[in-house]
């Protein structure tokens, strides 16, 4: 095996001629690379399992109700390779994920966080809202450090979801100078996407759900309902419930006729599964907000079906949400009556659905 401060050595020369982002000194490893050596202190326990975490001065982000969270853990926890699990995985988002964090360039008090998943620099919509989701059990008030966090995800989703609702993973804000590397794939999407903001356009209903979920969490743990009237977020809602409404549109007419759906997907890949049946537009549809990728990928990905379940869970976020857009004085008129038109899981169309 090769020396570990070689490694680091090589890791580190790389990091700093590749992806100086704003917040890492450019000397730190990648993540990528130092995850994959053993690390001491060696857990006590008997798996003397490594320690991942990042040098501190390589971490991403700092929280003391992160740490504080961690140090309570180390009390609660008797099995000492446990807590060494718990102590290497529940900071990871905030050690090494957080690419970048600013200010709006066009409001100077509307935070921005640029959350990546690994090892490439785009944003997903539902993970960076499943990576931060986690914090929401130490979020007890908008002053605490991770608050902003939350609020840097979601001020960054709103903006992606009002430009382009059907696209899933998006590069760098120009805010973030990061120099964004566009995805050399060959995609076809309707409506069509500018490649220099997103990553991928892969729709998955679950983003929409994970938006809202985020934002119902910040809003639940810290109370802060003025945080959704200031920036983009009402705007957001809205581009969701549009995107949805055409979605829910049937691709067949009363009399056959076919109707173009306002999402269409073909790449060109080498497997059945990475591209949309039916020149791109799938199967046909009655009604409901279909998805066209789903989470695993795999159970029902290949059937290109509208997934219930999927649906039942943005349905359930929409309701959730409501509860701030109710307390905002700009909420749009025609909001309530818009969320409404959600069919629930037993409307009329569910016969498309494979359950
Ligand atoms: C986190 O704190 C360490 C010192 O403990 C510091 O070196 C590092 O720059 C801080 N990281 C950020 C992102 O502020
Ligand atoms: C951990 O337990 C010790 C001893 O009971 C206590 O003094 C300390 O405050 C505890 N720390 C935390 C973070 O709970
Ligand atoms: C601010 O700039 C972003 C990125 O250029 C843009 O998407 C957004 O619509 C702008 N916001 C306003 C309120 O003009």
């Amino acid at each position: 095996m090769v020396p570990q401060y070689a490694t680091r050595l090589v890791a580190a020369v790389a990091a700093t001629i590749g992806l100086a982002g704003h917040v890492v000194s450019a000397g730190c490893p990648s993540y990528s690379s130092y995850s994959q050596y053993r690390h001491e202190p060696y857990s006590k326990g008997a798996y003397t399992l490594s320690y991942q975490r990042p040098e501190p001065g390589c971490r991403t982000f700092n929280s003391t109700v992160v740490e504080d969270a961690i140090l309570r853990m180390k009390n609660l926890t008797t099995d000492p390779d446990l807590f060494r699990l718990f102590e290497n995985t529940y900071p990871n988002t905030i050690d090494t994920a957080i690419k970048w964090r600013g200010f709006a360039a066009n409001n100077t008090k509307e935070e921005l966080a640029f959350i990546i998943t690994g090892d490439i620099d785009a944003m997903w919509i539902r993970d960076s809202a499943n990576q931060v989701a986690p914090y929401r059990s130490v979020l007890k008030s908008k002053d605490d450090d991770i608050a902003s966090i939350f609020r840097g995800a979601i001020n960054l989703q709103a903006r992606y979801l009002i430009i382009s609702p059907y696209c899933n993973a998006f590069l760098p804000p120009p805010e973030a100078e990061l120099h964004p590397q566009p995805n050399g794939a060959m995609y076809s999407v309707t409506p069509p996407y500018d490649r220099n903001i997103v990553f991928t356009c892969n729709f998955e209903l679950d983003d929409f759900g994970a938006f809202l979920q985020l934002s119902h969490d910040y809003y639940t743990r810290t109370g802060d309902v003025d945080f959704f009237g200031k920036f983009q977020w009402i705007n957001a809602v809205q581009s969701i419930l549009s995107a949805s409404e055409a979605l829910r549109k049937p691709t067949y007419g009363p009399d056959g006729e076919w109707i173009p759906p306002a999402y269409t997907f073909q790449s060109q890949t080498m497997t059945a599964f990475g591209t949309l049946g039916n020149n791109g537009m799938s199967y046909p549809v009655n009604e409901r907000a279909w998805c066209a990728h789903v989470p695993t990928q795999r159970r029902r990905r290949h059937l290109r079906l509208p997934d219930p379940r999927q649906h039942d869970a943005v349905g359930a976020s929409l309701e959730a949400t409501a509860v701030i857009m109710e307390k905002l004085p700009t909420r749009p008129k025609a909001w309530r009556a818009r969320c409404a038109t959600w069919p629930p899981a037993s409307a009329p169309g569910s016969s498309n659905s494979a359950s």
